[in-house]
Order: structure tokens, then C-alpha cells, then sequence
């Protein structure tokens, strides 16, 4: 008669790993437990944890950047790159440094009119927006060959384009004479001579029809290099 082989493990439980492991650290408290492969991939938690910091740095940088926008009135190249029917559209972050007017920085109404400007008149001074109105009979280009004068009337920046001193203009010579190192430019700003690499900044000027002039002073054009 046969006889039925009796399995291998009846009668026994087969116990898992980890109760397997639990009973070996209760007979050999002293054993250090075996490292046990990492498994491949992500678990749950740490794609949970990966997922939150993507966020949080997402929501960082849309933040800094809706603080800081810059604005077409306030920043030259976006300036140049947006039509200016849509400039108005364009309000820049809050955070980014805006001037008010008749600050250095910001735009400058002038109370005297395009008109009342000769070109034998000396170079007018507007000390708080640090810059000359001249009228003159040739614009002078800045760097790029751009044309900034509207009318003839330039605004150009007080400031010399060697070391930065305060640039005054010498009526005797009919120029700006540098105090500092001597750098000498025409009244219209060009270069004539000195340790200046390139003719006197000028600032964007506006004439409206009515010859009202307003210069802003947060659009420097550098000079013509030398
Ligand atoms: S700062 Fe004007 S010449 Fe040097």
C-alpha cells in the first residue's frame, strides 16, 4: 500500500523575514542587525517629501520673480524690447526700486519750454536730477549711434565719464572742464580731451507737442566711446 510522502514543512509555520529577524536579535542581543538592500526606486515617503520640496521651491521663485518684475518705465532694455502700447500694461513687481517724480531716478517735468531754448545759451543745470538741458544744432549720438535729443534738446548727465566727479561748465571756454582730472567736452557733449574714454552720458528726453520737456533720469545712455 502506498504511503503518502508527508510535505517537508507540515505542521510547521513558516515565518517571515522580519519575525525571523526579531527572534534572532532576542537570542543574540549583541549582534548588530543585518543591513538589509535598499530597494530600488522611491518609497511612498520620499517621493511624498521630494514632491513637497518641488513645490515649496516653485512657489519660492514665482514669488521672488512677481516681487521683482522689473518695469518697462523703470528698466531700459525692457523698455526697448516692449511696444509702448503695451508698456502700460507691464506694472513690475513691487519690490523693484521705483523714483517719484522730480527725484533723481525718476522723470523730470522742466518748467521752461522746448522754445525758450538757444543754442548760444550755456548748458542748463537741474542740480536734483544731475543733469544739463543744452539745446544744440547737431544731436549727438550715444553708443550705438542712437539719437537721444528730441528737437535739438539733449540732456546730458552731470556726471564725468572718467571717475564720476561732478562735471561743471566753464562759460569762458564754452565746455565742460573736469575739476578732477581735467577730462574737457564740448557743450554738447562731446569728448575733447583727458583721461574720459567716451563723450558725457545723456538721459532720454521727451518734447510733447506743446514743448513741454521731461527728461528721465532712469534711462542713461552712455556716451560715444573715443
Ligand atoms: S573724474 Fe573727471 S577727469 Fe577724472
Amino acid at each position: 500500500m502506498a504511503i503518502d510522502a508527508e510535505p517537508r514543512n507540515a505542521g510547521r509555520r513558516i515565518i517571515t523575514q522580519e519575525e525571523a529577524e526579531a527572534l534572532a536579535a532576542l537570542a543574540h542581543p549583541d549582534r548588530p542587525p543585518p543591513s538589509r538592500p535598499r530597494r530600488a526606486g522611491l518609497t511612498r515617503r520620499e517621493a511624498l517629501v521630494y514632491a513637497m520640496a518641488a513645490s515649496g521651491a516653485l512657489l519660492l521663485a514665482t514669488g521672488t520673480a512677481a516681487m521683482t518684475q522689473p518695469s518697462p518705465q523703470t528698466d531700459p532694455l525692457l523698455s526697448a524690447l516692449t511696444p509702448k502700447e503695451l508698456q502700460p500694461l507691464i506694472p513690475g513687481g513691487f519690490a523693484y526700486p521705483r523714483f517719484r517724480e522730480g527725484e533723481f531716478g525718476g522723470t523730470f517735468t522742466l518748467t521752461r519750454k522746448a522754445s525758450e531754448y538757444t543754442t548760444a545759451m550755456p548748458p542748463d543745470l537741474n542740480p536734483t536730477g544731475k543733469f544739463y538741458i543744452v539745446k544744440v544744432e547737431q544731436p549727438v549720438p550715444v553708443a550705438g549711434g542712437q539719437i537721444i535729443a528730441q528737437q535739438g534738446i539733449q540732456a546730458i548727465y552731470q556726471v564725468c565719464t572718467h571717475l564720476g566727479c561732478l562735471i561743471p561748465f566753464q562759460a569762458a571756454e564754452n565746455r565742460f572742464i573736469c575739476p578732477c582730472h581735467g577730462s574737457t567736452f564740448e557743450r554738447d557733449s562731446r569728448y575733447v580731451r583727458g583721461p574720459a574714454a567716451r563723450n558725457l552720458d545723456q538721459f532720454e528726453v521727451n518734447v510733447a507737442d506743446d514743448g513741454t520737456i521731461t527728461v528721465n533720469t532712469g534711462r542713461r545712455f552712455s556716451g560715444m566711446p573715443v
